[in-house]
């Protein structure tokens, strides 16, 4: 069996274009244009580069967006002083504060003071403590997790009653993900460092989220035939012949587990466009709120 191959970039450029089209319409109807602000403190480079690839993908929409670098040694009155001025800027619909923070910051602190109305990234404890929650509805959802469950949606996912294994625990990707496929009524076990026998949980999985951030960690034999597998490590192997000296690569083992899924994310190319387009969802849905409150 050869797994069907999920293009996240296609899926993400459609949205992407659908994001732009509210855009217009929102500037020739009202006169107003969603604004996000970045807010960046110190040097890490992956996440200077994860920075500017959303700052560009708001321009491609016609999405105005902020930057803000704080150094490194910022302190946490710095940080929160600024996120108050943004909640206080109408021009910024939404605030993203890309982590990791370094590590002196309280990070729940600074999530907690960001207004919920403009957060994009759904990681204010009320948001986040709402998808804990039965019946009880966040304002945003975190982007990599609402892109997982998309492209699950996108590949034909029945998730009523399925098993759906996450591998990972992060904030970020893997408690969230985790969450969100329970509202949709499957069956989740969380897998991690300390999980007994992984593979044995991961073979009953007919949905299988990887999020652990461990190269091609995930192989063939690990995998239920026909599953739906979504890779969302993004993992830089050495690679002497490439022109930047690394790739990337997943935490599945792709040539291996193509053979066995019934669907498979590429990486690139598969959940790291979607993070992006559901930014972009999130900060129109900001702007649209802030105009319905005007
Ligand atoms: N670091 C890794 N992923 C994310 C994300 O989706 N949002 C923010 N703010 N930081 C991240």
């Amino acid at each position: 069996m050869t797994a069907t191959i999920i293009d996240g970039k296609a899926v993400a450029a459609r949205l992407r274009a659908e994001v732009a089209e509210e855009v217009k319409k929102m500037v020739a109807e009202h006169g107003v244009r969603p604004g996000l602000a970045a807010v960046l403190v110190g040097e890490n480079p992956a996440s200077h580069t994860y920075v500017r690839m959303k700052r560009k993908a708001c321009d491609e929409v016609g999405i105005d967006s902020y930057g803000y670098e704080l150094p490194e040694n910022a302190s946490q009155e710095e940080v929160e002083e600024l996120v108050r001025k943004l909640n206080a800027d109408p021009k910024v619909n939404g605030i993203l504060v890309q982590l990791p923070l370094p590590s002196h910051l309280n990070e729940e602190a600074i999530l907690a003071a960001i207004d919920i109305e403009k957060d994009v990234d759904g990681f204010h404890p009320i948001n986040i403590g709402r998808l804990a929650m039965k019946g009880r509805e966040p304002l945003f959802v975190p982007a990599t997790p609402k892109g997982v469950i998309y492209l699950l949606e996108e590949a034909g996912a029945q998730f009523e009653g399925a098993n759906a294994v996450v591998l990972g625990r992060s904030n970020i990707v893997g408690m969230p993900t985790a969450l969100l496929l329970v509202h949709k009524n499957s069956t989740v076990t969380i897998v991690h460092s300390r999980t007994r026998d992984i593979p044995s949980v991961t073979r009953e999985a007919d949905i299988l989220v990887a999020a652990v951030g461990r190269p091609k960690m995930v192989k063939g034999d690990w995998v239920k035939p026909g599953a739906i597998v979504i890779d969302v490590g993004v993992n830089r192997v050495d690679d002497p012949t490439a022109k930047k000296g690394y790739r990337l690569v997943g935490d599945v083992d792709f040539d291996e587990v193509k053979e066995v899924a019934g669907a498979l994310t590429p990486v690139p190319g598969g959940v790291g466009p979607m993070t992006i387009a559901m930014l972009l969802k999130n900060t129109l849905r900001a702007a649209q709120i802030a105009l319905a409150k005007k």
